[in-house]
């Protein structure tokens, strides 16, 4: 069925940036600040930081290791793995999850193009108060043009880096994407600390408020971070199929997470110093960075450049993700269905792009269009980021714990990581008991919770 040799990555940081790439987008940027802000600051960042650890980096390592192990895409690992129609089914979920969160994420990543083309023609700072901002905002996000428009070309800007492959495309763009996303977060971060009422900011982030944890603020965390590491639907899974015998997966998630871990981090410096330098709501919600950023950027001596970094930056950050995204889809229909790659990539960018549309329709035209009182934009993110997810997080846990033959399973992991677990060799029982029991058991109460069960 297939002509070509499969792909694989053409170095270890190659890996590790575009794995690191897919992670860190949108999540951490533009929805990590306004969760952060909406649950009460520190407490929410250290249970986020808590979540990460414990349960995001042993169920990286779990679906790295599956895409490792099988060279396939989702469904096609299944398959190699398994006999079960089930776990088929399961992979199948990931795929499907893959298509319809690049759908919605496309209009939110669309926004910032939007905006780095409002940074660079100046309008982004002739507003002195934050209210002009946000009315900026909604006067932008009410054009259904604007909105149509830029989730095309930046599916565009997708579809030409999938295009090109895996080295080619995804790894030579993340390896030039990547650094200049870093720099430039660290120069906007600096500028944010020298501001007057900096320290409320770091207050605010820093100097948790116990008080503040509830069950509310675990779920948002947990959450966030399976969002964030792009956990549960297979991008990592499809990510480590290019992966050899040698690299080292427990090392390499590790790093992965504490890129995205601290890229989340550094934009909240950037943005709550801003926020509280300026004497704005921490908890404004979705469009915190739109409103708040823009006020700053007016204000600051060479704010034109600060706004065009930034708004770059989260272009990037995003497009490293949207990559991922599209490549679930396109290396399902490579694998098993035999499609040449660029085909693959120019049907199915374009219908995302196509069912997209609604979404973006969901903030104009379609704003008071309900489906169980949700627009077509929340349906779909709440579909896909809070049951999709948690749900293929679960069963790669439970398969890579119970289903799988844990005894095969450690010596998998152990390939290319020979010398941890000689030296740690606690870590596989640690990592055993989270993928039995700690992991699955606290995805079903996010899950049953956030369809209000309990
Ligand atoms: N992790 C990405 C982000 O934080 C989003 C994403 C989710 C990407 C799932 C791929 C898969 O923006």
């Amino acid at each position: 069925m297939q002509n070509n040799p499969r792909e694989q990555w053409g170095s270890k940081i190659g890996f590790i940036l575009a794995a690191a790439g897919s992670a860190i987008g949108l999540g951490n940027i533009w929805r990590f600040p306004y969760l952060a802000g909406q649950n009460g600051g520190a407490a929410f960042i250290f249970v986020y930081i808590l979540c990460v650890i414990s349960i995001g980096i042993p169920v990286l390592i779990a679906e790295i290791l599956i895409g490792r192990t099988a060279q396939k895409n989702p469904v096609g690992s299944f398959k190699a793995l398994t006999n079960s129609k089930f776990y088929h089914g399961i992979g199948g979920m990931g795929v499907v999850a893959g298509f319809v969160i690049l759908s919605f994420y496309s209009v939110v990543a669309g926004w910032t193009l939007g905006y780095l083309f409002e940074a660079v023609n100046g309008s982004l700072l002739s507003y002195d108060l934050a209210e002009e901002a946000s009315n900026h905002f909604s006067v932008l996000t009410h054009d259904p043009l604007w909105n149509i428009g830029l989730l095309a070309a930046f599916m565009l800007l997708t579809m030409g880096i999938v295009y090109f492959g895996v080295q080619k495309g995804i790894e030579l763009g993340s390896k030039i994407m990547m650094p200049l996303l870093f720099v430039l977060l660290i120069g906007l971060m600096i500028f944010g600390l020298t501001l007057d009422g900096a320290s409320k900011g770091l207050d605010y982030l820093f100097n948790p408020d116990w008080s503040k944890i509830n069950s509310d603020v675990i779920l948002a965390a947990l959450g966030q971070a399976f969002f964030s590491m792009s956990l549960g639907m297979g991008a990592m899974l499809t990510y480590g199929s290019y992966l050899t015998k040698k690299d080292n997966i427990p090392v390499s998630s590790i790093w992965i997470a504490f890129l995205d871990a601290s890229v989340a981090i550094i934009a909240g410096i950037c943005i709550f110093t801003v926020v509280f330098a300026t004497g704005q709501n921490p908890d404004v919600g979705p469009s915190l960075i739109f409103r708040t950023l823009p006020v700053v950027f007016a204000k600051m001596p060479g704010g034109w450049y600060f706004a065009v970094f930034f708004f770059f930056a989260l272009t990037l950050a995003a497009l490293t993700s949207t990559v991922s995204l599209l490549e679930v889809v396109t290396a399902y229909f490579v694998d098993e269905k035999g499609w040449k790659r660029k085909n693959a990539v120019i049907v199915f960018g374009s219908l995302v792009t196509l069912v997209g549309i609604p979404s973006a329709l969901s903030f104009n035209a379609l704003e008071n269009f309900r489906i169980f009182n949700k627009t077509f934009f929340d349906l779909t993110e709440f579909i896909s980021s809070n049951l999709m997810l948690p749900l293929g997080g679960f069963f790669i846990a439970i398969f890579v714990g119970w289903l799988w033959g844990f005894e095969k399973v450690k010596q998998l992991v152990k390939e290319g990581a020979e010398k941890l677990f000689d030296k740690f060799p606690w870590v596989m029982g640690y990592w055993k008991i989270i993928l039995r029991y700690v992991a699955p058991i606290l995805i079903i109460i996010v899950l049953l919770y956030s369809i209000g069960i309990i």
